[in-house]
């Protein structure tokens, strides 16, 4: 879909060229989009403000067709975000307008404070992000994707971006994926349909995968897992990909919880909070996304990726609060609330996970609390890890990726909160308050001295709205990120 191309835009024939302007500077050095510039400017209505738009048809002494202005405000303010926000924005106008292509007018990486391959990634990411529609129930397609996006960029900024087109295609489509996944309603993903669909893509990226059925899962003794899933007739899968490089001396294994649909149990969650418990699943969909990605990327670490699916219904033989189940690891739980669900099917996700792999770090992502949500609104996901080091790179990542991590903390007192008077366990904490931080203490009993790191996606997994680059629905979130941060490794 992308090319990076020479042009030169006094004589080449452009059919959309989208131009990106700050209303206090110049931030292009090729002479003809300066002149076009000052041709949006002219029109009086148009300052490059941030949020505004303008555009001109067939400007005097070119051969372009149309070329839309997008203001971007002070270049002070400028990062790598405003040019995935600028591009997903510059997408979306051209699909609404039933339009195929754009050309977008790079502006120079020196005057907006960017290296390079940064102006040409995050350019890249919009457009990428922005094009895609999720439309596979619609029986008639509204709108059709472009097909072409060319960065105009000089031979030498051509050579010293080789290889970003496809590490981003890479990325973005597995982000793509993620989202489809996320968005797709439960009645089409019940664990093992959706179990089905991730080992078709991994297989198709020629990695390794496992589906392990309740049979197994009994044997295994995953007694936490199969108390949730015991309430709904769709039986529960474990699944595992692994992408394993010969030359890898380190293991990172990457749990993501995959409940395809929270109805919160007994405990039944009620109108206004179930209404979108599809995206529950939303921490398996990214590990598997991300390993669809690292089997291209090819980095020279083993990266596993244990996706536990169950639905969390309530039913006849669901369990009932006040339930003393036996996990994996051999420790009893009280059911303090049946809608406390993914934090006992990781637990035995990950004790399993420990043991098979003996990973060197442990990351699980998961839409685990509506606390986390409370605490950093629907955009920022929460971070919790025995290591600080471990931490501080996942937060850097989430700051170069814009998918945000803030970190919490694991206060070793409020462990106390967990106590329960006939079991080793309650799954829950007695009031509501710190309610991200004890399921994160909750996981953290099982991990060991593994290093580990757990992400509460419950906010940023799913938007309400369309933004800039994502339309309603799942946002893919965590792909990026783990796809950054395993490339630190
Ligand atoms: N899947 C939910 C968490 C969630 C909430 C995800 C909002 C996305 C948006 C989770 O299983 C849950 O129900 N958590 C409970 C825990 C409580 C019972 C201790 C919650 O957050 O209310
Ligand atoms: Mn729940
Ligand atoms: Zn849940």
């Amino acid at each position: 879909m992308f090319e990076l191309q020479t042009i030169n835009l006094k004589r080449a024939a452009v059919d959309t060229l989208v131009v990106p302007v700050c209303e206090d500077r110049e931030i292009h050095s090729d002479s003809s989009v300066k002149s076009l510039i000052d041709a949006a400017k002219a029109t009086a209505t148009f300052n490059g403000k941030k949020g505004e738009q303008a555009s001109l048809f067939q400007p005097t002494g070119t051969a372009i067709t149309r070329a839309y202005f997008f203001g971007l405000g002070k270049a002070e303010t400028l990062s790598g975000e405003s040019f995935r926000a600028l591009a997903g924005k510059a997408v979306k106008a051209c699909i609404n307008a039933g339009l195929t292509a754009m050309t977008v007018a790079t502006p120079s990486a020196g005057q907006v404070n960017l290296d390079l391959r940064t102006l040409f990634q995050t350019l890249m990411e919009g457009a990428y992000l922005g094009n895609h529609i999720f439309d596979r129930y619609k029986q008639e397609k509204e709108t059709t994707p472009l097909t072409s996006v060319v960065l105009t960029a000089s031979a030498a900024q051509k050579k010293s971006c080789t290889g970003l087109i496809d590490s981003v295609s890479t990325v973005c489509g597995a982000s793509l994926v993620t989202r489809e996944w996320v968005t797709m309603p439960s009645n089409d993903k019940r664990p093992e349909a959706f179990a089905r669909m991730i080992q078709e893509a991994a297989a198709a990226a020629d990695l390794k995968v496992r589906i392990r059925d309740e049979r197994w899962l009994e044997k295994q003794q995953f007694g936490a897992m199969l108390a949730v899933a015991q309430g709904s007739s769709a039986k529960p899968r474990l699944v595992t990909v692994e992408y394993a490089p010969k030359t890898a001396s380190k293991t990172v294994v990457l749990v993501g919880k995959g409940v395809t649909f929270d109805s919160g149990g007994l405990n039944l969650k009620p109108s206004g909070s179930i209404e979108t418990m599809k995206m529950d699943m939303s921490g398996a969909a990214a590990v598997a996304g991300t390993l669809l990605a690292v089997a291209r990327l090819q980095p020279a670490v083993k990266v596993v990726g244990v996706m536990p699916l169950v639905e969390n219904m309530p039913s006849g033989t669901a369990i009932r609060p006040g339930d003393i189940i036996r996990s994996f690891t051999g420790k009893t739980i009280e059911i303090g609330n049946t809608d406390a669900e993914g934090r006992l099917i990781l637990i035995d996700a990950i004790a399993w996970a420990i043991r098979q792999y003996q990973p060197e770090t442990l990351v699980d992502l998961a839409t685990l609390t509506g606390a986390c949500v409370v605490a950093l609104g629907e955009k920022i996901a929460g971070v919790f890890s025995n290591d600080q080091a471990l931490a501080a790179a996942i937060v850097a990542s989430g700051e170069k990726t814009h998918e945000r991590c803030w970190q919490l903390p694991l206060p070793e007192d409020y462990k106390e909160l967990l106590k329960n008077d006939f079991a080793d366990m309650n799954n829950v904490g007695p009031s509501r308050w710190g309610g991200a931080i004890t399921a994160a203490l909750f996981l953290s009993e099982f991990v060991g001295g593994t290093r580990w790191a757990h992400i509460d996606i419950a906010g940023p997994a799913w938007a309400k709205k369309a933004s800039d680059y994502c339309g309603a629905g799942g946002t893919g979130f965590g792909v990026r990120l783990l796809c950054d941060w395993i490339g630190k490794i």
